[in-house]
């Protein structure tokens, strides 16, 4: 029996109770022989997303990268590209140890079974739009990565997390450099403003559902996260919001300070066309329940980038079944 038919009851043999004992008296779990069942589960979920995330993350810079202003340009946008797959490459191998079937997992899952944020579905057409990336989604992955670092109770994954933190913080600095850098030029930063008008919202949208229309119970029990959604999106805000002011950038949020927090001042959640990159405002805010279709639907970049992801892969595996076909008799 290969460990991906077995259930998570057979592969984590501890109750809900001895974990639940286990983190009271303020040890970490260090593998499947300190899971219950429940536990597996979630550790598994978040880490199949953060993977995904970062995975993604890599073919969708890269295709940015092209656009950079010189060679030595391409190399610091390549570099960051490299470092995403490494940070995928951990959450896999740990999965790999909690009994799931990578190469299925990575190499043979359906696109649209990815479970990475929508906005990686929505393609980078510029070095402008690539450093704005890296200004709000690699600020928005730090968030949450330096919540799972500091909450985690998965020592392996709370231990790698130091590593994956540092490389984030070369991101964001290689984001907020050219974006405060291209400001200075009137031409340029209206395309820096063009790129913030449509991936500002699609960031705010990472975070989740409202805390009201989520219950985050054992994620937040099990230490899975720290915070929760709205805590997060605040966290957010709160990087990103005072730099934008500073380079001159105009973003929907502002800081309330009678009411101690960053408030959006736009229409949210919102229709988003996808095509154009723009945002529907005039229609006014929309229901979860319209964003999460759009979601799942997933977006125009899906299925180019997991194939690409896959490409060698699928390739290799037809060569090794060509060969091993008998050959001609004649
Ligand atoms: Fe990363
Ligand atoms: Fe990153």
């Amino acid at each position: 029996m290969t460990p991906t038919e077995m259930t998570a009851e057979e592969l984590a043999p501890r109750t809900e109770d001895e974990v639940r004992a286990h983190l009271a008296a303020g040890k970490l779990v260090e593998g499947l022989p300190h899971m219950s069942p429940e536990y597996l589960k979630g550790i598994r979920r978040i880490l199949t997303v953060s993977a995904d995330t970062e995975l993604v993350s890599a073919p969708a810079y890269l295709r940015a990268a092209q656009h950079a202003p010189a060679l030595n340009n391409f190399g610091s946008a390549i570099s960051i590209c490299q470092d995403e797959l490494a940070h995928a490459h951990i959450g896999y191998r740990l999965l790999g140890d909690l009994g799931v079937d990578m190469p299925r997992l990575i190499y043979e899952r359906e696109p649209a079974a990815f479970k990475y944020p929508y906005a990686f579905d929505v393609p980078l057409d510029s070095w402008h739009e690539l450093v704005m990336a890296n200004t709000l989604y690699d600020q928005a992955g730090f968030v949450l990565l330096s919540d799972v670092h500091r909450s985690s109770t998965f020592g392996p994954w709370k231990r790698a997390l130091a590593k994956v933190d540092k490389e984030e913080t070369f991101h964001l600095r290689h984001g907020r450099t050219w974006v405060k850098k291209l400001c200075a030029d009137p031409e340029e930063k209206r395309r820096i403003q063009a790129a913030a008008d449509w991936m500002f919202i699609l960031t705010l949208e990472w975070f989740g559902l409202p805390d009201e229309r989520k219950r985050h119970g054992i994620q937040l029990e099990y230490g899975f996260k720290g915070l929760s959604n709205d805590e997060l999106r605040q966290e957010w805000m709160a990087a990103v919001v005072p730099f934008m002011d500073e380079v001159g950038i105009d973003v929907p949020a502002h800081h309330d300070a009678e009411a101690g927090r960053y408030v959006i001042d736009c229409p949210f959640p919102a229709r988003f066309d996808s095509e154009e990159k723009r945002w529907r405002l005039e229609d006014g805010a929309i229901t979860w329940d319209e964003v999460m279709t759009r979601w799942k639907g997933r977006g125009p970049m899906n299925e180019e980038y997991v194939a690409r992801l896959q490409k060698g892969y699928k390739g290799r595996k037809r060569n090794v079944a060509r060969r091993s076909e008998p050959t001609g008799t004649a």
